[in-house]
Parts: C-alpha cells; sequence; structure tokens
C-alpha cells in the first residue's frame, strides 16, 4: 500500500481546530482525515509548557498508529510550545500554527494590531522568536483570551458570558487605535461574528487557517504524499473526542457526511 492514501491526522486541545480540519478539507477534498480532540484536557493555555509538550506527545502517538502520513497541530499554543520537540522525536512531517501577526504587519495602516490569544501561546518561546521580527514602529495589543476557549467547549457560543468577555477584551483595542485583529487560537474564527459585533466592519480580522492548508498542500506535494484522487477509493474523515460529542458535532454539521465518523472514546 502506498502512504499517499494514508489520513492526515490533526489535533487540537479540543474542537476548535476543526476550523483548520474545514480550510485543509476545502483546500484538499481528495485527502482522508483523523481528527482528535483532546477536550478533556482543554484548555491547554493555562497549562506550563511540560504539560502541553506531554499532551502533545500522546495526541501525535494516537494519530500515528492510526498510520497518519502527517501531522497538523492546528493549535497555537502546542505548535509555539511542543512542535519543536514533535519534530525531534518523530520522522512524520508536521505543519504548524502560529498568530499571524506577520501578515498583519504588512496590512495595518495604524501601525496599531490587536492580537487575541491564549496565555501559553503569548508566552511561549517561538511566538517571542516571531514578535522579534516585527517593525519596531508597529505596536501590537496583546490580550489573553481567558474563558472563551472553555465557553466554547461548553457549547456557551452564543451566551452572556461570551458577549461580556468580548468585550471585554476588544474594547480597550479599539480604543487604542487597530485596524487589524489576529485571532491567535483556532478556537477562535467561531467567534467571528460575534466579534464583528463590537468591533464592526471596518476592522481587518486575519487568522491563519489558510495559511496552513497551503503549507499543508506544499509539504504533502513535496513529500510525495499527496492524494491524487484515486476514483475506487472513498475519502473518510473520523473525529475522535474524549468528551461529549455534541459540541463537535454542532460545529461539523454543514461539512460532514455518510463517509465520516464521530467517536467519543478515551484517550
Ligand atoms: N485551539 C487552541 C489554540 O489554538 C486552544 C488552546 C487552549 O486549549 O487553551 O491555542
Amino acid at each position: 500500500m502506498t502512504k499517499e492514501i494514508f489520513p492526515i491526522g490533526i489535533f487540537d486541545s479540543g474542537v476548535g481546530g476543526t476550523s483548520i480540519w474545514k480550510e485543509i478539507n476545502s483546500l484538499l477534498p481528495n485527502e482522508s482525515t483523523i481528527y482528535l480532540s483532546d477536550s478533556k484536557n482543554a484548555p491547554y493555555g493555562e497549562k506550563c509548557k511540560d504539560e502541553i509538550i506531554d499532551l502533545s506527545i500522546k495526541n501525535t502517538e494516537f494519530l500515528l498508529n492510526k498510520n497518519s502520513k502527517i501531522i497538523v497541530v492546528a493549535c497555537n499554543t502546542a505548535t509555539t510550545n511542543a512542535i519543536k520537540y514533535l519534530r525531534e522525536k518523530y520522522d512524520v512531517p508536521f505543519i504548524g500554527i502560529e498568530p499571524a501577526i506577520k501578515p498583519a504587519s504588512f496590512q495595518t495602516k495604524t501601525n496599531k494590531i490587536g492580537l487575541l490569544a491564549t496565555k501559553g501561546t503569548l508566552n511561549s518561546k517561538l511566538f517571542e522568536q516571531t514578535s522579534s521580527l516585527i517593525d519596531k514602529d508597529i505596536v501590537i495589543k496583546e490580550q489573553i483570551g481567558l474563558g472563551l476557549v472553555e465557553l466554547i467547549e461548553n457549547g456557551k457560543l452564543y451566551s452572556n458570558e461570551m458577549s461580556d468577555l468580548l468585550d471585554r477584551y476588544l474594547k480597550p483595542m479599539l480604543e487604542k487605535n487597530i485596524d487589524c485583529l489576529v485571532l491567535g487560537c483556532t478556537h477562535y474564527p467561531y467567534l467571528i461574528p460575534q466579534i464583528r459585533l463590537v468591533l464592526g466592519n471596518k476592522i481587518q480580522i486575519i487568522d491563519s487557517g489558510e495559511a496552513v492548508a497551503k503549507q499543508t498542500m506544499k509539504v504533502l506535494s513535496d513529500c510525495n504524499l499527496l492524494e491524487k484522487g484515486n476514483a475506487s477509493l472513498e475519502t473518510n474523515h473520523i473525529f475522535y473526542i474524549n468528551k461529549d460529542k455534541r459540541v463537535l458535532k454542532d460545529l461539523l454539521t454543514d461539512n460532514i457526511n455518510e463517509s465520516s465518523d464521530i467517536i467519543e472514546t478515551d484517550f
């Protein structure tokens, strides 16, 4: 059996990485995927680096045991804290995701960028390195999105608690005259309609989902691992979650069909 037909493995601390899964699935419709949602251990953003590394290793092993040909770390917190160790430990290619502050730095006219991300991402060495490369005239107004991931994981995407937190985190950015908001967590694209209610339509919202999908395609192609579309093989998508699957199912309703399965299992 050739490796191209093996699935793309994707993991996140929870359901948010499905925002990346959607981008990958839309760019690479011939690819099968396995998604792991470690919701039992979410949020990663409040954990220490060693714990994030251990959880990322556990997730990677799970996906490798299911024959993943490449691993997409669909979590900014896991990428910025653990991807270096994963790349050292395993031979398989890894794709990571980081807050898109560099693209935002090319777009801003006011030289003021807002960034919403987890504590684990903002405090990481990798993020420090990336932000040190940004033009010194540009001010990045960083905000930890404390509580946002938990609300999404608990099915409270549209709730008063969510609106209150978004008001609290985003209004000070408006006062600082930002013209771009970077979403530095893969859960946050699901908040865009509500973020728009606070920020209005003039501020650009930037996330890294499309770039991650393009990078996945490039690396698969460079490694001769792209599935070319064998008509006799059905593409299939399996989602594993170690908590109640309802929230995950709701986020995926418009994107999955009979060849997809959502499995609750302990890992
Ligand atoms: N989706 C994860 C990220 O991109 C959420 C992190 C968390 O669980 O706190 O960082």
